[in-house]
């Protein structure tokens, strides 16, 4: 697949086919994402690839925490609640999501399921788990590094026919996913990665999200 259609054509997969994927083709698509630069090569991530039953057991420790109402806990900050130009974004791609499933604004069991859904990671076959070496924790070029290796590793995917859906909601119960991955406290988690292939019946999984211009985006200094 030409970089172009990979970077044009992926977009975040939420409804898997219920196939494997052959633990070689994670091990190759991980081996290309690690091309990714780091600061000073320092390659701060670690990579949990969980499947079968640990994944089925963070399933179920994720429904049943966050139905029971406990508070999220994850490890990496989040900032303010979004406002703005941000907030408008996040309700836009959230309204694209929401009218491709038919769910109603109004529908709070639907909505709720919806949630769920991502707890479950999506009922994909594969999750990845993003960790990094604590040790690197106060430095901001650690999660710069951990995006840039998560972008490679997306779109590797993708170049190969699987889909994935970075996420954080496969992670806000933390206690559970590093019990049931077996995550070692030098480590930080940091972000999860929902992997299959994508269930082209699943309506959200056509969803095309917006971007801004690269007017919006960019300035240009000194060209003219
Ligand atoms: C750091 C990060 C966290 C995300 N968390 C979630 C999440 O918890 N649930 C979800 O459904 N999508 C999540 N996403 C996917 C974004 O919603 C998605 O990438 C964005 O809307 C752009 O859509 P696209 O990936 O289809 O281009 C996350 C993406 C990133 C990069």
């Amino acid at each position: 697949m030409h970089f172009d259609d990979v970077m044009r054509g992926r977009r975040s997969i939420r409804g898997y086919k219920p196939d494997p994927v052959p633990r070689e083709m994670i091990e190759e698509i991980l081996a290309l994402a690690m091309r990714s630069p780091s600061s000073m090569n320092t390659q701060p991530w670690n990579f949990h690839v969980i499947t079968g039953a640990p994944l089925d057991r963070i399933r179920a420790g994720n429904t049943e925490r966050n139905l029971a109402g406990i508070p999220h806990s994850r490890e990496f900050r989040i900032g303010q609640p979004f406002a703005g130009v941000h907030r408008e974004r996040q309700i836009g791609v959230a309204k694209q999501l929401f009218s491709a499933m038919g769910i109603a604004r109004d529908d709070a069991a639907m909505r709720q399921d919806w949630v769920m859904r991502g707890f479950r990671q999506f009922d994909a076959p594969v999750c990845i788990i993003i960790s990094y070496d604590r040790v690197l924790a106060d430095s901001d070029d650690t999660a710069f590094d951990c995006g840039a290796v998560t972008n490679a590793l997306v779109n590797a995917a993708w170049s190969r026919g699987l889909g994935c859906v970075i996420n954080s909601q496969g992670i806000m119960q933390s206690p559970v996913v590093r019990e049931h991955a077996g995550i070692p406290d030098d480590q930080v988690i940091m972000k999860a990665i929902a992997l299959g292939w994508p269930d082209d019946d699943f309506p959200a999984n056509a969803v095309v999200s917006e971007r801004k211009p690269v007017h919006e985006a960019a300035r240009f200094v000194g060209f003219d």
